[in-house]
């Protein structure tokens, strides 16, 4: 029964050749199977220096992608090929497509294209207008995420979210400075990372567009539902190896030393990123990058309650910053937007003596989120000077409050702060 859907010998070769042979692009089954649709696409891919297959399964609108070399490849496409019942198979190459329908009967269909003479895009590049996530094949990571519907759309509720990752990914520095050796890892701490709609563009970004081999990305969220939704997702994404999730405290977080990496000194971290970790959570992630000695720190902000409380209570006083700011700080969202400022100055200022170069940039529109200050720092100008302590000085002073952050790094600070008091 099952034989007569058995594709014949001189079909199956001939795909076999197309798909490794010269020019092979994309092969696409889908099997309709008892209401549901089972599709399966393999496609070359190059991930770091290697040249893979990947294969993309999508069952009852699961996303499931895994990475093979030849010989897994060569496996996997026999069962593609042995697949039993009605179907489809279209198979493109730079050459020409071919079309395969097996009907219920079982009687396969075969149609060729023309031949054709098409240009293959260099591996893990677009052809649409550029942006970070069309820079490389983002379908099964949007999918996988759910920033995606089945069909490869942006969902209209996640439009938001595609456009702060694709946003964000845009301030990863163009030229990173490599690792301490060319194939040391490039470790990446993503503090407060959700449901980690970052935290996997970030890895794809990294190996399939920044060219690097290996790199190794952490998400750190203190919620266990989001970190174990993380998890199935690295392993539907075939990248649980790589992309590894943590629940807990960014407070109590130390990434694991690599291979090679002396485990005495703890774990080199070259990148912390963090988008909208609540409250002080931002300011646990800039303190952590600085103790790590993360070279690249991507922070943007979320809501912020601590200077709320101290400069709220200074409305309707009639000495210090109220006398002056009093018709400001009596209307509660401006008191709000101005705490906002003023703690993003304080984070920018701290960064800067602890030798960090700092930019505050607006990442993304205010349409895609009110939320849109972004601090960019790279380690690298002398710390403590005296420009930078001047400023954080008067401005901290004047307003007669002590930032969370100053208290967080105050072992490290306090010797910079001591010199000009
Ligand atoms: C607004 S969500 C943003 C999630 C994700 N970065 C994104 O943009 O989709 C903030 C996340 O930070 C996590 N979080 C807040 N404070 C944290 C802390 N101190 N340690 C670990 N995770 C924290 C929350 O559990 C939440 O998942």
């Amino acid at each position: 029964m099952g034989d007569r859907f058995e594709l014949e010998k001189g079909l199956a070769d001939e795909i076999r050749a197309r798909v490794f042979g010269e020019g092979f692009m994309k092969l696409v089954q889908s099997v309709r199977r008892g209401g549901e649709t089972f599709r399966i696409s393999l496609r070359p891919v190059e991930i770091g220096s290697r040249r893979l297959f990947q294969a993309e399964m999508v069952d009852a609108g699961q996303t499931q992608v895994k990475n093979f070399g030849g010989s897994e490849a060569a496996a996997g496409l026999e069962e593609i090929i042995a697949q039993k019942g009605a179907r489809e198979l279209h198979l493109i190459t730079a050459a020409g497509d071919l079309h395969v329908r097996v009907t219920r009967k079982g009687h396969a269909l075969v149609s060729r294209s023309a031949a054709m003479n098409r240009k293959v895009e260099p591996l893990g590049h677009d052809r649409v207008k550029k942006t970070p996530l069309n820079t490389f094949d983002s379908a099964a990571l949007l999918r996988a995420t759910g920033i995606a519907d089945g069909a490869g759309n942006i969902r209209a509720s996640m439009r938001g979210k595609y456009d702060q990752v694709n946003e964000f990914l845009k301030n990863v520095p163009s030229r990173l400075a490599p690792s301490a050796s060319s194939d040391a890892t490039f470790t990446v701490v993503d503090c407060g990372c959700g449901k980690a709609y970052l935290t996997f563009a970030l890895y794809f970004y990294l190996t399939q567009v920044c060219g690097m081999a290996n790199v190794k990305v952490y998400g750190v969220d203190r919620r266990e539902d989001v970190v174990e939704a993380a998890r199935k997702t690295a392993m539907a994404l075939d990248v649980a190896g790589d992309v590894e999730f943590v629940a807990g405290d960014i407070a109590d977080f130390a990434p694991r030393p690599q291979d090679g990496e002396d485990g005495a000194r703890g774990a080199r971290v070259d990148m912390v990123v963090s988008l909208h970790a609540c409250d002080t959570a931002t300011d646990e992630a800039l303190a952590k990058a600085v103790e790590w000695k993360a070279r690249y720190i991507l922070s943007a902000p979320c809501c912020q309650h601590e200077l709320q409380k101290s400069i709220g209570e200074m409305s309707g006083r009639a000495t210090g910053p109220a006398a002056v700011f009093g018709g400001l700080l009596r209307q509660s969202i401006l008191r709000e937007r101005l705490c906002d400022i003023l703690t993003d100055a304080f984070r920018a200022l701290i960064m800067r003596i602890l030798g960090f170069k700092t930019q505050v940039v607006e990442f993304v529109s205010s349409e895609a989120t009110a939320r849109n200050i972004m601090l960019r720092c790279e380690y690298g100008v002398k710390p403590g000077q005296s420009g930078a302590v001047g400023e954080y000085l008067a401005l901290r002073d004047y307003w007669g409050v002590t930032p969370w952050l100053e208290s967080r790094l105050f072992a490290l600070l306090e010797r910079h702060l001591a010199q000009y008091r």
